[in-house]
């Protein structure tokens, strides 16, 4: 059942994201209250029937369900801190980390709200698309009474009731994004050396990323096991083609600092007696501070 109250939201924040967002549901139908700290960015989406509100405590008293999408958490508390949110629903799409989300969940509900806490994984142009992907993370049940409003933003997708997981996932994929990347420019300027372009390199590389991204599955099962047989290559073998890595680096004159890191990992992995198992037994040495 949706009626008016149902489908209201009031978007906080009307930077380049938080306008996208702002417009996907005004796109989709529902009734969108906006406010932004600096005023004259509401312009296109009042146009488009977004309704202004004269404070930020005022915008959420006009909606159950409130977006807010800030620089960061401080903001969102500065923002926030003295508003009435008794009984108001307050999703906060603001990136930052898990413990932040954590803490901002307490914040809230001891504010007497319902709190979900989000990451974008997806830039503004997309937003309202289902190629924006949006991930939730609070008690589910509240994620499902928002659910269809969320629908106009983007696929949206509910990790479990530990309000940390979004930000946990938005930065794990910050690791795997950066990771990638940063592999592609080391093997980018070892082959500048030998006057190889990165136009010609990128489509070998992007073979190699999808290759690698075949066997996740697998090495996960062996990491969810505990168990590292050594099916294909031993982490003994990887080592030795690592010493070519870093020799190549060092010789070429280009920066060998990622090369002796990954061989460090691997030197003090097969140190610990692991050199006759699979390459993901690595996670040891991911699983602990350094
Ligand atoms: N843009 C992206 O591609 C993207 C992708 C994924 C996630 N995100 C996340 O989305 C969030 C917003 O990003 P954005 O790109 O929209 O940034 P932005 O364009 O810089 O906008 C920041 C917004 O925060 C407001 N703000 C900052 N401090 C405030 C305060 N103390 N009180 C009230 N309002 C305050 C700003 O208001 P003023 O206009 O008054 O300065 C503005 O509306 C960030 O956490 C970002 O990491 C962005």
């Amino acid at each position: 059942m949706t009626n008016e109250t149902d489908t209201a939201v009031t978007v906080l924040g009307l930077g380049l994201m938080g306008r996208a967002l702002a417009a996907g549901l005004l796109a989709a139908g529902h009734t969108t209250t906006v406010w932004n700290r600096t005023p004259g960015k509401a312009g296109e989406l009042v146009a488009a029937g977004a309704r202004p509100a004269a404070t930020a405590a005022a915008a959420v008293r006009a909606s159950a369900l409130t977006i807010v999408c800030l620089t960061d958490y401080p903001a969102v508390y500065e923002l926030l801190d003295t508003a009435d949110l008794t009984d108001r629903t307050l999703i906060n799409l603001t990136s930052g980390d898990s413990a932040q989300a954590r803490t901002a969940a307490r914040w809230a509900e001891q504010r007497g709200a319902r709190y979900l806490d989000g990451a974008i994984m997806a830039v503004p142009p997309v937003i309202g698309t289902a190629e924006a992907v949006l991930l939730y993370s609070g008690p589910r049940a509240d994620f499902e009474t928002h659910e269809p409003t969320l629908a106009a933003l983007g696929t949206a997708s509910h990790l479990g009731d530990d309000h940390g997981l979004a930000s946990l996932y938005d930065v794990a994929g910050l690791a795997m994004m950066w990771s990638v990347l940063n592999a592609w420019l080391q093997g980018t300027a070892m082959l500048r050396t030998a006057g190889v372009d990165a136009a010609t390199f990128a489509p070998f590389a992007r073979q190699i990323a999808a290759g690698v991204a075949e066997w996740l599955p697998g090495y996960a099962e062996q990491i969810d096991r505990g168990a590292y047989p050594a099916e294909v290559s031993a982490l003994a073998t990887d080592a030795r083609a690592m010493v070519h890595l870093v020799e190549e680096s060092e010789a070429l004159g280009v920066n060998a600092e990622l090369p002796r890191l990954i061989k460090a990992m691997a030197d003090r992995a097969i140190a610990a007696g692991h050199g006759d198992e699979q390459y993901p037994v690595l996670i040891k040495e991911f699983g602990k501070p350094r």
